[in-house]
């Protein structure tokens, strides 16, 4: 039985909806090869999660290290100097007074976590969410999600969440245009607060960069009125940077952009390129809401995964993956929205660093999504031996979110070829 066949079989649907028909073997930096030898570039990372490339050395030897000491023994004990290691590490990463963390194994656990947190520091209940937000597939995470097609089938979920307008300049849900809107997007977090809550809100959620929802990249002065209303709400600000962070948008997290300071932030693929470990990281007086024994996860903080993470961070570093992630994606930007004049597909591009969302439309004045179109894309591009996404709320964005070691020779091929597919 070959490699499809058993996923067929022994797979629920839901795990196998496999979007490339092919079977990967390996990987090494930005290039993936499957059973036949084919060599694909692989642009989107294992969904944001590989930012310092396959199989880098350093981060394999760090965690082969760690393996021979100590794989597991959950939080009853004091254990490996990695994971306060990696704690510290991450309370200096950060920004403002973020130190104290949590470490869990996926993104929606984080979320869980810092929410559960934020609702114990502030004693309130409700909280403040995005439109097309995407924060996981738990009950809990997808209750805070507003994109219909990741809730679909499982409703209702869970009560007490309010849903504020997405800031989506393309497709904005208020009407208005960005150049005269005033960011009035942030500012109708007020209206949310008022006529779909108690006031009993903990705490504000939401992504510095919305990846599921299709790259929306949020004006620059959106969080800064978004956060003083929800502070002077008396709520907390959750950041979701579990896609964005790591260097993924050419700074390591992409709220430094905005120049606000969490409360809470909650992070997972990047950390540890591919390693399974998450976090969220608190204020000191926040993250001490939680008692001892409040909150665990078996195998969160798993020891191999924390001394990968130590040693990713370090790459992301000494190799100045951060620059070079800002640098390849004003290329790509540059050279994508140059061609969008000329393309009668698409209709927007957008992103920071190297999370770049092309949305594509059946025409330019209507934008009707073109999703069919950008599933073709993803198959001729896949033949071509380039590996991107799709995704977005009409799932018609193609996302293009490769290790951030793509090199300059390999951004020149990505948009060489998009320009040609892309007509
Ligand atoms: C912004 C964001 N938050 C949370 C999650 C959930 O992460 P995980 O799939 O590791 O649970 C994702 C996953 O795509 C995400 O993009």
């Amino acid at each position: 039985m070959n490699t499809f066949e058993q996923y067929e079989k022994y797979l629920v649907p839901a795990g196998q909806k496999v979007a490339e028909p092919i079977a990967i073997v390996g990987g090494k930096n930005s290039t993936l090869t499957d059973v036949n030898g084919k060599e694909y570039l692989d642009c989107f990372s294992g969904i944001s999660v590989v930012n310092a490339g396959h199989g880098h050395p350093k981060i394999l030897a760090a965690a082969r290290e760690q393996m021979e000491k100590l794989v597991h023994c959950c939080s009853y004990v004091y254990h490996v100097p990695k994971l306060g290691e990696l704690a510290q590490k991450l309370a200096e990463i950060t920004p403002g007074k973020l130190q104290k963390s949590f470490f869990g194994n996926s993104g929606a656990e984080a979320i869980e976590g810092a929410v559960r947190t934020a609702k114990q520091a502030t004693k309130r209940k409700e909280m403040v969410a995005l439109g097309y937000s995407f924060h996981g597939r738990t009950v809990g995470t997808l209750s805070l999600t507003g994109n219909m097609g990741r809730k679909k089938n499982n409703g209702p979920y869970l009560s007490g969440v309010a849903f504020a307008p997405s800031p989506y300049c393309y497709r904005c849900p208020l009407k208005l245009q960005p150049e005269t809107c005033g960011t009035a997007c942030a500012h109708a977090i007020k209206d949310t607060i008022v006529t779909s809550t108690s006031g009993d809100v903990a705490a504000f959620i939401a992504e510095p960069v919305l990846g599921e929802g299709g790259i929306l990249v949020p004006p620059s002065d959106y969080f800064k009125i978004a956060v003083s209303i929800v502070h002077e709400a008396g709520a907390l600000f959750i950041c979701d940077e579990v896609q964005s962070g790591f260097g993924r948008t050419g700074k390591m997290f992409a709220i430094e952009h905005y120049g606000v300071e969490p409360d809470l932030m909650a992070m997972a693929k990047g950390i540890a390129a591919g390693f399974p470990i998450s976090a969220f990281i608190a204020t000191p007086e926040v993250g001490d809401a939680l008692q001892p024994g409040d909150h665990l996860s078996t195998f969160g903080g798993n020891p191999i995964s924390a001394a990968a993470g130590l040693a990713n961070i370090q790459v992301l570093k000494e190799e100045k993956l951060l620059e070079n992630s800002a640098q390849r994606g004003e290329e790509l930007l540059g050279r994508l929205n140059k061609h969008k004049e000329k393309s009668k597909l698409i209709g927007d591009v957008r992103g920071k660093g190297l999370i770049i969302g092309i949305e594509l439309v059946k025409d330019k004045k209507t934008k009707e999504p073109a999703a069919a179109e950008a599933k073709a894309a993803r198959a001729t591009l896949r033949e071509q031996g380039i590996l991107v996404g799709v995704g977005g709320v009409h799932a018609n964005v193609v996302r293009l979110q490769p290790p951030l070691c793509l090199t300059a020779a390999e951004a020149d091929r990505v948009a060489t070829t998009l320009e040609k597919i892309l007509v």
